[in-house]
């Protein structure tokens, strides 16, 4: 087993199946009584937030305990980050008081990698800057595979702000390593040529929505990040809804089976109608509940939990 999850690309098919079977057992737990298991009992687990999250924080949190391990949740907002102490001197802190696991959201890219060097215990990264988000793309395929039965073949649309998603670049390495063919859509402001030309080995790239819906088994759709954005990249809200927004009659061009997801927090009416996102097809509180299962898969695994 691989000893930190820095990017979808720690991953071989194998160990990402493996991962995605852990998390299916971590599911059944989830029905019983107790939920907990006592896996990761004495191992202390340390949540180091630089920046704002609502759903992996706490699935990370939940994941931790349900796995019965010590749970720290340090978030920079309030910590002596503010007086100006470094990453390095927190990991040191953190690393001085037994972290086993250190899960890192930061707004730098490549953070985690820069982490893993300063601290004896695992690395998760759980989002840095525009560069990956790992166990999004786990409890994405888990997701899938659970609502479609398979990922080998499987024809997933990733759709709009490519450019600033963390959620696109892991789901794209992940997808591809699993067998799927993966399509990124969006305004070429967003797919800019270099990065269609990073993509294009593993991926096709298309401006147009309407085009490739008809041929999807998933659409996923991506957050307009405007916390990223330094320039305009598209002339008004109501125009980027108009050609990439998903609302009810484009999905309708979908074939029946398709499902329709987002990584969460939405932009309710910008890039998915209200309407789309709480339709059955919708998976985006599914994905939510899966992100315990798979991020328990993962912590589990990555410490040999027993
Ligand atoms: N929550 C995801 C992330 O942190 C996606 C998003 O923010 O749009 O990358
Ligand atoms: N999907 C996701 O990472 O959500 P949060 O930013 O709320 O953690």
């Amino acid at each position: 087993m691989i000893k930190h999850l820095r990017s979808a690309a720690d991953l071989d098919a194998a160990t990402a199946t493996l991962i995605l079977d852990t998390a299916a057992e971590m599911a059944a737990l989830s029905g019983r009584e107790v939920k907990k298991l006592p896996a990761l009992r004495g191992r202390t687990v340390v949540n180091l937030f630089y920046e704002d999250s609502t759903r992996t924080r706490i699935s990370f949190e939940a994941a931790a305990k349900r796995l019965s391990a010590d749970v720290i949740n340090f978030s920079a907002k309030g910590s002596s980050v503010s007086k100006g102490e470094s990453l390095k001197d927190t990991a040191l802190t953190l690393q001085a008081m037994g972290a086993d696991a250190v899960v890192i959201r930061h707004s730098a890219s490549g953070a985690p990698h820069r982490l893993a060097g300063w601290v004896d215990g695992s690395v998760v990264n759980a989002g840095d800057g525009t560069h990956e988000h790992p166990t999004q793309a786990l409890l994405d395929a888990y997701t899938m595979r659970s609502r479609l039965g398979r990922l080998d073949g499987l024809r997933v649309a990733i759709v709009g702000d490519v450019l600033h998603s963390r959620v696109a670049r892991s789901n794209v390495l992940l997808l591809t390593t699993l067998g799927a063919q993966v399509t990124v859509v969006g305004p070429p402001t967003l797919i800019p040529l270099d990065v269609a030309a990073a993509l294009s080995s593993r991926t096709r790239v298309s401006y147009d929505l309407d085009a490739v819906l008809p041929d999807s088994d998933v659409v996923m759709m991506l957050r307009v990040q405007t916390e990223r954005m330094q320039d305009s990249y598209f002339p008004s809200a109501r125009e980027y809804s108009r050609r990439y927004g998903l609302d009810m009659p484009r999905m309708k061009k979908l074939p029946e089976h398709a499902i329709v997801m987002h990584p969460g927090p939405m932009n309710r009416g910008m890039e998915i109608a209200p309407e789309v996102a709480d339709s059955p097809r919708s998976t985006i509180v599914e994905q939510v509940a899966n992100g315990v299962s798979v991020r328990m898969a993962v912590l589990y695994l990555l410490l040999g939990g027993k």
